[in-house]
Formats: C-alpha cells, sequence, structure tokens
C-alpha cells in the first residue's frame, strides 16, 4: 500500500484521553478553523458551524453532563453544530418561507457537512503533532446539553472533540479486517460471528487507557452485550429535541 505523511497519520489514529496543560495557540486555532472552513458542503448550503468553548463555566458544565474528566479539561473543547438556522435567517431576511429547511433530508445533508469537517478537522490535528478524542457524550444528556449550550432553533450539536498536547501513548486499537467491512459490488449475507474468533482474540490484547487501566472484552463480548442491550437512557431523548429544534418535522 500507499505510505505518505497523510496517509499514516490516518492509519495510526488513536483517541487521546490524556493532555498536557496546554492552549491551541492563535496560529493552530486558525489554522484548525480554515481547514474547517474548506470541507466539501453539500449542496454548497454550508450547513456547519463550529463553537470552541473556552469559558470555563460552560466547559465544566459540559464536563458534567459527559461525565467524562477529561472533556474540557486540559486542551480545547469544540462543538461541531449542525447549522440550518443561519440559511433560514437569509431566506427569511430576504422575504421567503423556510422552504425545506424542516425536513428530514436536509437534518441529514446537515450532518453530512457537520462530520465531514469534523474528520477534516481531526486529521488536521493529528497532523500537527496533536491528539484529540470524538465526544458522543455532548449527547447523553441532549435535552440538558442544549440548555447548556444556548443553540437557537434548527441546530443541532452532532459531535464534540477535545483536542490537545497528548500526554499518553495509548495502543493502536485494532479493527475489523477488510474482509468483513469492505465488498466489491455485492454485499454478501453470509456473515458468521464464528469467522470472528482470530479478531476476538486480538481485541482482548489492547490495553484500555481510558478510566480501567485493563484489558478489554471480545468484540463479539461488547456487541452482545451492555453496548446494546435494551435499556432507556436520555439519548431516547434525541428525536424530541431534534423536534423541539425544529428539524426533521416530517419524521413521526
Ligand atoms: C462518534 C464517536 C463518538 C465517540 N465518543 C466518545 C466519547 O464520548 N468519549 C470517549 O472517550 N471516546 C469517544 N469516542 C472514541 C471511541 O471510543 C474510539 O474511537 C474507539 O474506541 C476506537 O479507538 P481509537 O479512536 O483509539 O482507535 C467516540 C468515537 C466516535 C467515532
Amino acid at each position: 500500500m500507499i505510505h505518505n505523511s497523510t496517509i499514516d497519520n490516518q492509519i495510526n489514529h488513536r483517541s487521546i484521553r490524556k493532555f498536557k496543560d496546554q492552549k491551541l495557540n492563535a496560529e493552530q486555532l486558525e489554522t484548525l478553523y480554515t481547514v474547517f472552513q474548506h470541507t466539501a458542503t453539500s449542496m454548497f448550503m454550508q450547513n456547519a458551524t463550529l463553537l470552541h468553548i473556552t469559558d470555563e463555566a460552560k466547559r465544566a458544565k459540559i464536563r458534567e453532563l459527559c461525565n467524562q474528566q477529561y472533556v474540557g479539561a486540559e486542551g480545547d473543547l469544540f462543538i461541531f453544530v449542525v447549522d440550518l438556522y443561519r440559511n433560514q435567517q437569509i431566506r427569511q431576511q430576504l422575504g421567503k418561507d423556510d422552504g425545506r429547511v424542516h425536513m428530514s433530508d436536509l437534518f441529514m445533508q446537515g450532518m453530512d457537512d457537520t462530520l465531514l469537517a469534523w474528520q477534516n478537522v481531526a486529521n488536521a490535528v493529528e497532523s500537527m503533532g496533536l491528539g484529540y478524542v470524538p465526544l458522543g457524550t455532548i449527547n447523553d444528556h441532549p435535552l440538558a446539553m442544549l440548555d447548556v449550550l444556548d443553540l437557537p432553533q434548527l441546530t443541532f450539536p452532532a459531535l464534540g472533540m477535545q483536542v490537545g498536547v497528548p500526554d499518553q501513548e495509548p495502543q493502536l486499537k485494532p479493527r475489523l479486517p477488510l474482509q468483513f467491512t469492505t465488498f466489491e459490488n455485492d454485499y454478501p449475507r453470509d456473515f458468521q460471528v464464528s469467522d470472528l474468533a482470530d479478531y476476538d482474540q486480538l481485541v482482548t490484547t489492547y490495553y484500555d487507557l481510558r478510566d480501567s487501566n485493563r484489558r478489554i472484552d471480545s468484540f463479539t463480548k461488547q456487541i452482545s452485550g451492555a453496548k446494546l442491550d435494551s435499556h432507556k437512557i436520555d439519548r431516547d431523548q434525541l428525536p424530541e429535541l431534534l423536534h423541539q429544534q425544529g428539524l426533521c418535522l416530517d419524521w413521526q
């Protein structure tokens, strides 16, 4: 396969959850903003917004809701927001109605824009010798988070990112072999869990620095266990939150 600095950074990715007590400087910040700005955007609608959370009180509240000590602690905290508010404002101020902005497909396009920008920024972070952890936990208590972020209608905080100078060297986390995830033309339906035995073995050799400092369960054990077992959580509020935000109103 081909190696260059971009590809080598991508295939050596690992999430960083311990950072040195150092903030991004102005040049680094400008670079990340500019990478964000130049990401491809569905139908040239530019439906993404980036929030840099520097207010200590806000960072503390976000950390509490995420229930992860590294959120808004050392380094810099970003929230990537699906944003249809700006384009609604453009239409309203030009005398037009909201048109399609409340439809699910517009939300999906906003998600596309926002997550592409997220990954572009993530790659830039690693290329600068910095590290990051994605923060899906920003939606563990979505209604409460919306209050903390004080976001307008037609916006949705899709994913967070804590960025900084790495203060740990985690192992590379083994991924599913390509034979299970990449296909040509047709999707084979003959998947057998027993075919994952070798991969399961490999996963149990991964040493988790996250909060337990121990080896992790096999992949199939994780998937057949608590992660996906039926249980009620505040993330179940997400459809309600989207509707409250005026998003996906065609989706019952
Ligand atoms: C959408 C998304 C949300 C995530 N949310 C969190 C999170 O809230 N906290 C965290 O510590 N890691 C989070 N992660 C990181 C994953 O746990 C991590 O990517 C995965 O275990 C693979 O490890 P690696 O990134 O080191 O290769 C998230 C990853 C993704 C893609």
